[in-house]
Formats: C-alpha cells, structure tokens, sequence
C-alpha cells in the first residue's frame, strides 16, 4: 500500500509537470506572428518644439530694429512670441518640430502652445499655417530669410479671457522632413502673445503614430 501510494504521487507530479511545460508553451504561443507588427503602433509621445519665434514682417517703421527695418529683427531668443495683424502690421510666431519620426508614421497629431502672457480681452481668432520646409533657427532668422507661409491648416477662436486648447495640425505633422516641420501662428486680426521656449515653456506636440 504504502509503495502504490509513493508511485502514484510520483505520476501525479510528473502529470503536473508536463501540464505546465505544456500551458507555459501556450502562452507564448500566440507570440507567433505578431512580431511582425510594429510595437509602438497606435502609441502616443509627447515632444516640445525645438526652436521658436516672432516673424515681423510689417512694413511700418520699428526702431528697435536694424535700420529701422522690421524684416531685419531677429527675435528667436526672446522670451515670448507675438503674432499680430493690423494695417501695415503682419507679425507672426513661427514654431519648429523635430518629431524624430517621419511624417509617413504620423496617424494624428495637435499642438498646445503655452499660455497667453496676457488673456485676451476679446474673442480672438487664431490662424495656424504650414511653413514651407526651408530650414531656419533662432540665431539668424528674420522676416526677411524666413520660411514663407504656406497652407492654411486650422482657425480656433478663443473665446475672451481664455487661452487656447490643443489644435489638430496632423497635415503639418505628416508633411514633415525627416520628422521636421514649422508652422505659423498668425493673428485673424489684432495681437495675442504667448510664452515661449526660451522662456521655459516650449509649445508641445501630442503625435500618435500610425
Ligand atoms: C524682444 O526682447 C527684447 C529684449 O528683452 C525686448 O526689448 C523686445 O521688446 C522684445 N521684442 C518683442 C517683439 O517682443
Ligand atoms: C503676412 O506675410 C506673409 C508672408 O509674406 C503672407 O503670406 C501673408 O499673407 C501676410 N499676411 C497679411 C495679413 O498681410
């Protein structure tokens, strides 16, 4: 009796054994196939604009500027950026993207820029546009030798008092060269201001991937 019992316990371990080298194989199994498909698809990452600034391009006189020409001031190292339309003004913040990703492997993607240095007063509609894919940085840019505007991709009104939201920019995203792009930030009509990367608070990219 007491053999029979030794050798049946020593079967049920082997049993118990074989089972779970069985379902361990199992639960790697599905693995087969799948790692075909890239991991990091559908995944989202966060990433701050590499360089930003204010392209002035009014044609009245500004007399902080070389020659007293607005198109020959660089602004790329202040601490804000402005965009502003009015009667013989045409100023605009131009904010760049190094996504690191192609654009080919952009599903979707929006932009929140930092918040308003002060709220608006007044409803004020924000024009966001393609840059064109000339390549630019903060040292040297001016409204002379800045990318020229392209197509227009979104206008948001912010209500007064408020700052602004994410906005989509996903054409802009997807048009990237080597994972860079710029976009525009023009003012409908009148002046906002907001803070900007070399002030700390760089604008920030949510991209999903494809
Ligand atoms: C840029 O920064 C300089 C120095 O802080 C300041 O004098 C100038 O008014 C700023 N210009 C704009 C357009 O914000
Ligand atoms: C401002 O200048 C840009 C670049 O030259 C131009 O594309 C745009 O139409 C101008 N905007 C206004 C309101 O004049």
């Amino acid at each position: 009796m007491y053999r029979l019992g030794y050798v049946r316990l020593i079967l049920s371990l082997f049993a118990l054994f074989v089972l779970g080298v069985l379902a361990s194989e199992d639960v790697s199994a599905p693995g087969v196939g799948s790692d075909s498909i890239d991991p990091t698809r559908g995944s989202t990452f966060d990433t701050p604009a590499t360089k930003d600034s204010t392209i002035n391009r009014a044609t009245i006189a500004c007399h902080d500027c070389p020659d007293s020409d607005c198109f020959k001031c660089t602004l790329g190292k202040n601490a804000t950026v402005v965009a502003y339309t009015g009667t013989n003004i045409n100023i605009s913040a131009l904010i760049g993207f190094d996504m690191s990703v192609d654009g080919s492997s952009v599903k979707s993607c929006n932009i929140q820029i930092p918040a308003f240095t002060d709220l608006p007063q007044s409803d004020i509609t924000v024009i966001i546009s393609k840059a064109a894919p000339t390549d630019w940085n903060e040292d040297t840019v001016t409204g002379k030798n800045a990318p020229a505007v392209s197509a227009q991709i979104a206008s948001v009104v912010v209500p007064a008092l408020n700052n602004l939201g994410p906005v989509d920019i996903t054409p802009a995203c997807q048009g990237a060269v080597d994972g860079k792009f710029s976009v525009y930030f023009s003012a409908k009509s009148g002046r906002y201001e907001f803070w900007a990367r070399d002030w700390g608070s760089p604008a920030i990219l949510h991209v999903t991937k494809v």
